[in-house]
C-alpha cells in the first residue's frame, strides 16, 4: 500500500505486513521504551535530590507502560485511522505513559512545573483534572511531553503522556477503572452518582491530609 507501513491483526498482536517492517516496529516500540526509562529516570533524580535537601520524598511510587499492540489498534480505529506505524506515531499520545503518584496535591504542581522548565523537555499539552475534575469526578494532571531519545544516527523526539496524582486520586482512578470495566462503561446511575460523591471526598481528603503535614511542618521546625 504505496510503500506504508501496515499493521494487521495475528493472535493478539500486531506483525507488520512485510518482513522488513516488523523490524521497524520493534523499533518503534524500543524509541518509546526509551523515552519512559528518561523520564523514569529524570523522576527519580528530582524524588533523590528533594529528599537529600529536603528530607522529604513527594514520590510515592511510579508506574510506567508501553499501550499493548491491542489497544494501539482499538484507539486507532476509535478514530478512524488505518493502523498504520505512521498513523500511531502521530496519533496516539499515550504509546509511552508514565504515572506519578504523590503524596500531596502541591507536589504535583511542583514536579510537572520542575519537569517543563527542563531544557530537553517540551511540553505539548496539559490537561489539569485537579481545578477541572472529569464528570464522572476523574482528578490527575496530565502532561503530554517529548523528550529527546539519542540514537547511533538520529535523535528522535518522543512522546510521553505523564500522569500525575495523588495516592487517594489513584485509589479512586483504579476503583472507577475497574467498575467502568465490569459494567462495560453502562455503570448504573447510583453507582456513578456514588463516585462522584466519593471523588469530592478525595478531594477534600486531600486537601485536609495536606494542611496537617503543613501544620506538622511547623511543628516541627519551631521545635529546632
Ligand atoms: P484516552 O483516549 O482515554 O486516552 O483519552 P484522551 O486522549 O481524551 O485523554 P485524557 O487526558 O482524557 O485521558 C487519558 C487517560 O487518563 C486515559 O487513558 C485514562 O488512563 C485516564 N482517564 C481519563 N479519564 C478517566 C476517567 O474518567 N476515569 C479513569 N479511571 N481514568 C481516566
Ligand atoms: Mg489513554
Amino acid at each position: 500500500m504505496e510503500g506504508k507501513y501496515i499493521i494487521r491483526w495475528y493472535s493478539m498482536e500486531l506483525r507488520a505486513a512485510r518482513d522488513g517492517d516488523v523490524d521497524n516496529w520493534k523499533e518503534v516500540i524500543l524509541i518509546y521504551s526509551s523515552a519512559l526509562k528518561m523520564i523514569s529516570t529524570k523522576l527519580e533524580v528530582l524524588n533523590d535530590e528533594f529528599h537529600h535537601v529536603h528530607r522529604y520524598n513527594p514520590i510515592e511510587h511510579i508506574k510506567s507502560r508501553i499501550k499493548t499492540s491491542e489497544s494501539i489498534v482499538k484507539k486507532l480505529k476509535k478514530h478512524g485511522y488505518e493502523s498504520t506505524i505512521q498513523n500511531m506515531v502521530e496519533h496516539v499520545n499515550d504509546i509511552a505513559g508514565i504515572r506519578v503518584i504523590c503524596s500531596f496535591a502541591s507536589d504535583i504542581y511542583q514536579i510537572a512545573e520542575i519537569l517543563s522548565k527542563q531544557s530537553d523537555i517540551k511540553v505539548i499539552s496539559i490537561k489539569d483534572y485537579i481545578t477541572n475534575p472529569k464528570p464522572s469526578g476523574y482528578r490527575s494532571y496530565h502532561m503530554l511531553v517529548t523528550v529527546p531519545v539519542y540514537l547511533s544516527d538520529r535523535i528522535v523526539d518522543t512522546k510521553v503522556e505523564i500522569q500525575i496524582r495523588t495516592v487517594a486520586m489513584d485509589f479512586w482512578a483504579s476503583l472507577e477503572h475497574k467498575i467502568n470495566y465490569k459494567f462495560e462503561g453502562n455503570v448504573p446511575v447510583y453507582i456513578r452518582n456514588e463516585l462522584i460523591e466519593c471523588s469530592k471526598m478525595v478531594s477534600e481528603l486531600d486537601k485536609r491530609m495536606l494542611s496537617l503535614n503543613e501544620e506538622v511542618q511547623m511543628f516541627s521546625k519551631k521545635e529546632e
